[in-house]
């Protein structure tokens, strides 16, 4: 069985080694800097095998050591935006998390795809990919899956149609400046800007623009994680099983779209090696603008970083 390495064993960790469990994708190693809590949950869920019937293994572990000859690690560890926190304070506690991380699976998993989820998505995929030194390639983040999956969601609930035939693409940073694109998001091939009048589709993409905010304000303690869970599950299942599908993905850009040295919400092929290809979309002037102003605020994250050492 292929090995998945999960660090950071809360909501979205716990839940994203149950999806990968339940459906066999794989193996899964569940780490977290608790004590106890990979190993309470890890042994609930390998319980819970039986009787749903997998046979993937599950571990839990506080030691670094057990994540060796993982295929695919996933980041999930880090704080959450406290009452009184600035999103600098949120960014300096996370990237000192991340950076230690990156270092742990820079020393014993060489060799493989890494996948971040832990916010700020775009500037936390930045630090994993500059402290392990991997290849760009297998070194991306999980936003626009989830993001796209929202937009999907809410075209769905209006049109009254079933999730299967939509495909809904969402580009640029994971935050305020995500770029919803209309115009590349379809229903059985007929995009939405032939089926919605503008209004319509501009209430959907700000409903997507503040999903994460909208669920955070309902649950009032956490954020989303069964949406992200999934999220996360589909692109390990793409490069576990080489399905080589064209998702969005935080991607390094060298060049592509005019941008250099940056992450940044692209479409990507997915397979065994991480990313195979960064798919270039032909956009309008306003398409491109918006995708801008989103690199425009995942750079000043990021010099904001190299600022304070
Ligand atoms: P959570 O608080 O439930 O879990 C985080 C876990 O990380 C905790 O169990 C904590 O003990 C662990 N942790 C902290 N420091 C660690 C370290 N140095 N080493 C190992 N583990 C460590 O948070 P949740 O809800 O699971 O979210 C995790 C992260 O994912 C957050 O940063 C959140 O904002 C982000 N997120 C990103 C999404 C995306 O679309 N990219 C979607 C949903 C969440
Ligand atoms: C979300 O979009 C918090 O980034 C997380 O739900």
């Amino acid at each position: 069985m292929p090995k998945i390495t999960i660090i950071g064993a809360g909501a979205v960790g716990a839940t994203t080694a149950q999806r990968i469990a339940e459906k066999e994708i794989g193996d899964v190693v569940l780490t977290d800097i608790v004590e106890g809590l990979p190993q309470g949950k890890a042994l609930d869920l390998l319980e819970a095998g039986p009787l749903f019937g997998y046979d993937s293994n599950i571990m839990g572990t506080n030691d670094y050591r057990d994540i060796k000859g993982s295929d695919v690690v996933v980041i999930t560890a880090g704080i959450a935006r406290k009452p009184g926190m600035t999103r600098e304070d949120l960014l300096k506690i996370n990237t000192k998390i991340i950076t230690d991380v990156s270092q742990n699976i820079k020393l014993h998993a060489p060799d493989s795809v890494v996948i971040t989820v832990t916010n700020p998505l775009d500037i936390m995929t930045y630090v994993v990919m500059k402290t392990t030194g991997f290849e760009s390639n297998r070194v991306f983040g999980m936003s626009g899956v989830l993001d796209s999956g929202r937009f999907a969601a809410f075209i769905a609930l209006e049109l009254g149609c079933s999730v299967r035939d939509i495909n809904a693409m969402v580009l640029g940073g994971h935050g305020d400046t995500m770029v919803p694109l209309p115009r590349f998001t379809t229903v059985s091939g007929v995009p939405i800007t032939e089926l919605m009048p503008e209004s319509t589709i501009n209430r959907l993409v700000d409903r997507t623009i503040n999903g994460g905010a909208e669920i955070v304000n309902l649950l009032k303690t956490g954020s989303a994680f069964y949406a992200p869970s999934a999220a996360v599950t589909n692109m390990v299942e793409a490069v576990i099983k080489d399905t080589k599908r064209i998702l969005p993905a935080c991607a390094y850009l060298n060049g592509e779209y005019g941008k250099k040295d940056i992450y940044l919400g692209v479409p990507v092929k997915l397979g065994k090696k991480g990313i195979t290809q960064i798919i270039e979309l032909e956009l309008t002037g306003e398409e491109k603008k918006a995708l801008d102003r989103s690199a425009d605020t995942v750079r000043s994250g990021i010099s904001s970083l190299n600022a304070s050492g």
